[in-house]
């Protein structure tokens, strides 16, 4: 049982509703225009439209980027945007918690749905502090007593223990929106209660992300295999003994990962059979694709892939699998010489029977280029947090919603 309350829980008609979304999207460093929105569109087409159809005044708390960085714009575009995959008109203050932004509020009609300003544009947001003392800042004190509830639905800014992602829930009866709810219910099926065989890929270049899950995974008896791919592989074979060369080592140092192998090396050594590292790797030679086994290198190219017996041994692993968690590629996978591993492993978890998770950008991006995001079982919206989440930390945002106030104290 769920130990957080859900829209099912509350009768939303004619209710203010603050909701936490996770707008964060990619921004086109030139133009500052939204260039994805995939995460808008997810909020819109489930809570948010749920809310409306209830008729709930939603008021919508977001963030865009972080303050000094490209990507850190106001909320406009993202209102608008709204307002076109929800064909109905959506409002805007440029205010978060001040005369507008309450007036603004206090105008809402039933239905209706008002965006607020991005809540990094208040400078206490981002500070460290419990749900009791962030109760206490200007954004909670002036907007909570505006409202009947507040809903949290940014599972992919959960690990972010920020005012407006948690203050709230120490003066207002809250709950999780449908897209907390879904990414929560999908991650315990991979997580807590996973069906055996239940296999880890892990690939891209975090490495020491990778490190961490795997231990916890392992650890705990969660996964009985990781299969490494990606750079992280390099690292791992690295770990292992592999000489893969001046110029490969030297790229993982310049990464700053070189500094994990210990770590790494006493993972393998713990868990030699459940670890699966590659047995051949693709080097790039002038542009060109050329494939060689482990036990040939060093080379003085540089790993792009990994190889195809590797891919068949990994689909073997899979195919066998009842779960599946992937995050990150298994090479360059933009670039079509270099693609084989990652569209190989991915398409043997597409077509595997199990029930597959997937998250982070690259990963999706690689799904989604591949037609493969309808046989995924569930694609999470988060990377950070989906990261934290599988290396068993307890997020804030979700801790914050399991211990709220039932009633409203402001
Ligand atoms: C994300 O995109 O991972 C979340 O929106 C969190 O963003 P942040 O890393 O800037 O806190």
């Amino acid at each position: 049982m769920a130990k957080y309350k859900t829209l099912d829980d509350f009768d939303l008609k004619n209710k203010v509703v603050l909701v936490r979304v996770d707008f964060n999207s990619e921004i086109d460093p030139n133009t500052k225009k939204v260039t994805s929105d995939v995460r808008i569109k997810a909020h819109a087409e489930t809570t948010i439209k749920e809310l409306a159809e209830k008729g709930a005044k939603t008021v919508i708390l977001a963030h865009q980027g972080r303050k000094g960085d490209a990507d850190y714009t106001p909320l406009e575009a993202h209102a608008e945007i709204l307002g076109k995959i929800l064909g109905c008109p959506v409002k805007y203050v440029d205010d978060v918690y001040g005369e507008k932004a309450q007036a603004a509020i206090k105008a809402l009609q039933s239905g209706e749905i008002l965006v607020l300003e991005n809540v990094r544009s208040f400078d206490g947001e981002t500070k460290k502090g419990t749900p009791e003392q962030h109760s206490k800042t200007p954004v909670v004190q002036n907007l909570a007593p505006l409202a009947d509830l507040f809903m949290n639905d940014a599972f992919a800014a959960a690990h972010r223990g920020h005012v407006s992602m948690v203050g709230f829930t120490a003066v207002l009866p809250s709950c999780a929106g449908r897209i907390m709810e879904r990414e929560l219910k999908s991650l315990a099926k991979a997580l807590e209660m996973p069906e055996h065989p239940c296999v880890y890929v892990m690939g891209g270049a975090k490495a020491d992300d990778s490190l961490e899950i795997s231990k916890y995974v392992l650890g705990n008896g969660i996964a009985d295999y990781v299969l490494v791919g990606g750079v992280t592989s390099q690292l791992f074979l690295a770990a292992k003994g592999v000489d893969l060369g001046k110029k490969t080592m030297d790229f993982l140092a310049k990464k700053d990962l070189t500094q994990y192998l210990e770590g790494i090396k006493e993972l393998l050594a713990k868990y030699p059979k459940a670890v699966v590292l590659p047995t051949d790797v693709a080097l790039d030679v002038e542009g060109k694709r050329k494939e060689i086994s482990v036990a040939e290198l060093p080379t003085e190219y540089s790993i792009f892939d990994i190889g195809s017996k590797t891919v068949a041994c990994f689909a073997a692993i899979i195919k066998d699998a009842k779960s599946i968690v992937v995050s990150g590629p298994m090479g360059v996978y933009e670039n079509s010489e270099f693609n084989y591993g990652t569209k190989g492993v991915f398409e043997a978890i597409a077509d595997s029977e199990g029930f597959s998770l997937a998250g982070g950008g690259n990963t999706i991006a690689a799904i989604n280029e591949y037609g493969l995001s309808s046989k995924i079982g569930y694609i999470s919206t988060a990377g950070g947090a989906l990261i934290e989440f599988l290396m068993g930390k307890k997020l804030p945002g979700v801790v914050a919603l399991e211990n709220a106030v039932t009633e409203k104290k402001i």
